[in-house]
């Protein structure tokens, strides 16, 4: 019988798979290659565990280096994969302007499905992999196409500015691309005094309260953000009377106005470094407190989060298994390419502007 690792391999049968390929005893070589890393999430990981990861991010930085492989990964992935494997760490924005910087000749994405789109828009010559293909998102699941086009005949000549967290063919179809760092800027700086900003209808409204141009948007949300409420914000307030509460633009604006401030994945992981504030709640994905926790000592983090499903289904034994049988590749039909590269090149470019 021919062994694989899939979508619904349970994780104890994925270790049994990939012990008859790697050797993964927690040995003396193992735990001194992975003790600056196990020094960074020790906090989070306990020893016990450490033995089971280790030999994972062992082999997996090994087999990067003879496969030509690069890991990308998001600021809401697991710390045994933000700080074991990954090369480079960001929030959308940062991964795509580093993935326009790839001189390896594999990149896996640890994140989900649209950010490994986006590298291999950037990277069509290059073999885009990514661990569990599943990994999808609310957000680029609520918008299709002929939705986009339907809204450009309604609203003609109407400026299209769609957020990253849609798939290719949608951003094939539209203006400019935006992320929740760059989105005010973006808006501003496309033509008109009207904008259709698609299709984060919360990431929308925030941004409408920040600009004079009337905004025009569509009803998707982030399963992860959505349900973070104003009355979780003050009972957080009344649980925790010191605590900082930050927020991802994703959430409904009655929670970012309740909060004391509010912006990207890594905007929150910079007011955190910058502010050190003596506690925080991020009210996000659950992992990004746990990845910057250990970069920010004296900084106490209040759990305040939800996980996103589609975030975790990456995990150290699935890129394992992605870097030796180079599978999930992902692909984008050649004719939407042009289009859809177009729109995140003209993001890329107006960011740099706004310097
Ligand atoms: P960032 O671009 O802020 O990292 O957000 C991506 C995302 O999916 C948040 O839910
Ligand atoms: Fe999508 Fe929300 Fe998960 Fe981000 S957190 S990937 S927006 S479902």
């Amino acid at each position: 019988m021919v062994q694989t690792i899939n979508a619904i391999t349970p994780l104890a049968e994925a270790r049994v798979i990939l012990a008859d390929h790697f050797d993964l005893k927690y040995s003396k070589a193992v735990e001194r290659a992975t003790a600056k890393v196990f020094e960074r999430v020790r906090e989070k990981i306990p020893e016990i565990e450490w033995a089971f990861y280790a030999p994972l991010i062992f082999q997996i930085n090994r087999l990067k280096a003879e496969k030509d492989a690069i890991i990308l990964a998001h600021n809401y992935q697991t710390p045994q994969i933000y700080h074991g494997v990954a090369d480079i760490v960001g929030d959308s924005l940062q991964l795509a302007i580093e993935a326009t910087k790839v001189r390896q000749q594999v990149i896996v994405q640890c994140g989900v499905h649209f950010m490994a789109e986006t590298s291999k828009l950037l990277n069509p010559d290059k073999t885009v992999l990514i661990p569990d293909s599943r990994a999808g998102c609310s957000l680029a699941d609520s918008i299709t196409v002929d939705d986009v086009l339907a809204m450009r005949e309604m609203y003609p000549g109407v400026p299209v500015v769609t957020y990253v967290n849609t798939s290719a063919a949608v951003k094939a179809v539209t203006d400019v691309c935006c992320t929740s760092s760059n989105a005010l800027d973006i808006v501003n700086r496309v033509d008109g005094d009207t904008v259709i900003m698609i299709p984060d209808q919360y990431l929308a409204k925030n941004t409408a309260k920040k600009t004079s141009k009337k905004i025009i948007t569509w009803a998707g949300a982030c399963e992860v953000h959505e349900t973070f409420t104003a009355e979780d914000i003050s009972e957080l307030r009344h649980a925790y009377p010191t605590a900082k509460i930050i927020a991802h633009p994703e959430c409904p604006p009655e929670v970012i106005d309740a909060v004391d401030f509010a912006g990207s994945t890594a905007a929150m992981i910079d007011w955190v470094k910058t502010t050190r504030p003596a506690r925080v709640v991020m009210v996000t994905e659950c992992s990004m407190s746990d990845n910057v926790a250990s970069e920010t000592t004296g900084v106490d983090f209040l759990r305040g989060c939800n996980i996103c499903p589609h975030m975790k289904r990456i995990n150290l034994e699935n890129v394992l298994w992605s870097l030796h049988t180079m599978t999930e590749e992902v692909t984008v039909p050649e004719e939407i390419i042009p289009a859809a590269r177009q729109a995140v090149e003209r993001m890329i470019e107006m960011s740099r502007k706004g310097d």
